[in-house]
């Protein structure tokens, strides 16, 4: 066995299927029914994923836990009923993917292959419906908590641009700066910065902002972080 996938969840299907579709990788999947977090004890193999049911109450800290103690681990989530709230929270309290519940086997089975293999996927953070941004232009939000730090939209020029919201001179929240057609001023010291590509384009900042591209898929606006990321503040 080259590892283990802890699976927190009550569905014997989901366990039976994900058994399944992880044996080809030589991965075996140990079920935590009690929500106990930690390494498994006797031989067990190291934990290189876990598939977690999202409706249950310690959900956010078992992803945060894993998360921060085992960066590389791919963790998937799945949702039994929809829930855009609860898909989105669980992406960006440091989930790997999240899916629907007949579809975690796959989704985690090929996650693993492309990490065992070496390949990495870039990370998504689900925003929200590409209508509820019609007619909004500018800021048209932020999202507090993802890996990389707080993340903030804009909607200019027909798309929708992801940029870190954290100026890189003292740390200001930029989304409460001024926008100016393509140009967004820091509300601190006045360090400006082109929301379109991240461009410094007026000091005191001497660093570029972080950009991150933003994905449509079946009508939903996605965020992609690198696949690097790891938590950053838990
Ligand atoms: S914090 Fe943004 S320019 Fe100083």
């Amino acid at each position: 066995m080259s590892g283990t996938v802890l699976l927190y969840g009550s569905d014997p299907g989901v366990a039976r299927r994900t058994a399944r579709a992880l044996a080809p990788l030589d991965v075996s999947v140990l079920s935590v029914t009690d929500g106990r977090l930690g390494e498994p004890e006797g031989d067990a193999h190291p934990v290189v994923g876990v598939l977690i049911e999202l409706e249950g109450a310690a959900a956010r800290t078992i992803i945060g836990h894993w998360r921060s103690t085992v960066p590389e681990a791919i963790i998937v989530g799945y949702v039994v009923l929809p829930d855009a709230e609860l898909w989105r929270d669980m992406e960006a309290a440091g989930a790997d993917a999240v899916t629907t519940r007949g579809r975690a086997d796959r989704v985690l089975a090929d996650r693993l292959a492309d990490q065992l293999s070496g390949r990495r996927r870039a990370r998504r953070i689900r925003l929200a419906p590409l209508a509820d941004f019609a007619g909004r232009l500018g800021f048209v939000g932020r999202i507090p908590e993802t890996p990389v730090g707080a993340i903030a939209l804009f909607h200019l020029s027909g798309r929708l641009w992801a940029v870190a919201d954290t100026c890189p001179h003292a740390g200001a929240s930029l989304c409460e700066g001024e926008l100016d057609q393509n140009v967004l001023t820091c509300p601190r010291h006045g360090s400006q910065f082109r929301v379109t590509d991240g461009e410094r384009l007026r000091g005191p900042a001497d660093l570029a902002l972080a950009t991150f591209p933003v994905i449509m898929d079946a009508g939903e606006a996605f965020v992609e972080l690198p696949p690097s990321t790891t938590l950053h503040g838990g």
